[in-house]
């Protein structure tokens, strides 16, 4: 792992987007995935800069999202997919040759599954997977006691996510199940990197990154990634 400390959010997410433009650089028909949410919202946005400034091309490139709450689409505010299409997709002056945003509202979310490891398939494996960390240590919604093992697949919630992330719904939603990219799919990553900002993430990145390689903390698994950044700000990096 190689862990990059920045003096703040803006200083992460700028490095965050270099990192993952100069891993796509390197195979421009390759697959990018980001994660949803506040914490990549500012590496979403200044890759978007870099593509329309013509730093990074993604005309061959392929997009994937990590992971969707089960019963939310992606027109659903708080869900992932509508994070993407706004944060992402309305900026971006250009076009990936394709992209592939989980459904978590489908009527059969088996098949919706099946759909995203399909598309892994065809298109994979990861070129560069950009992600966050949750308070219990899941990578997308690879939950704590998550199998390795696992491609994608769908999730009870932990209850940690469930609380934390009501930030996302308020009241107006309760989820219970996650549809994700599966840690096997995320380990095959050419690149990796892990993102976190803030004084409350602290304790699980140390844990994450100094700790024993467990399912108990999921994102311990990225210490045996070849290639792994791990990009933080001061404040999530203090306990390190
Ligand atoms: P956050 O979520 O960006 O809302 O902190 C991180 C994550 O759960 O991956």
């Amino acid at each position: 792992m190689e862990i990059i400390v920045c003096k703040d959010y803006e200083e992460m997410s700028r490095k965050a987007a270099e990192l993952s433009a100069e891993g796509l650089r390197q195979h421009p028909d390759g697959l990018l995935s980001f994660a949803g949410g506040d914490t990549p919202l500012g590496t979403v946005h200044a890759f978007a800069d870099m593509v329309n400034k013509g730093e990074v091309d993604i005309s061959r490139a392929h997009y994937v999202s990590l992971d969707e709450w089960v019963g939310l689409s992606n027109t659903d505010e708080g869900s992932c997919g509508l994070f993407n299409e706004r944060e992402f997709f309305a900026r971006l002056e250009k076009s990936f040759a394709s992209r592939h945003i989980i459904n978590g509202a489908a009527v059969d979310i088996e098949a919706e599954r099946d759909a995203l490891n399909a598309y892994f398939a065809a298109h994979g494996p990861l070129t560069v997977s950009v992600l966050g960390i949750g308070m219990n240590g899941h990578l997308g919604f690879n939950e704590d006691g998550v199998s390795f093992d696992l491609d994608a697949h769908i999730i009870p919630l932990s209850d940690t996510t469930k609380r934390v992330m009501s930030k996302y719904f308020g009241e107006k939603f309760h989820p219970t199940h996650g549809i994700s990219q599966g840690i096997r799919q995320i380990m095959a990553a050419e690149r990796v990197i892990l993102i976190a900002n803030g004084a409350h993430k602290a304790d699980i990145i140390r844990q994450a990154i100094t700790g024993p390689v467990t399912n108990a903390v999921p994102a311990s698994v990225l210490q045996n990634h070849p290639n792994c950044y791990v990009v933080l700000d001061e404040a999530a990096a203090a306990k390190l």
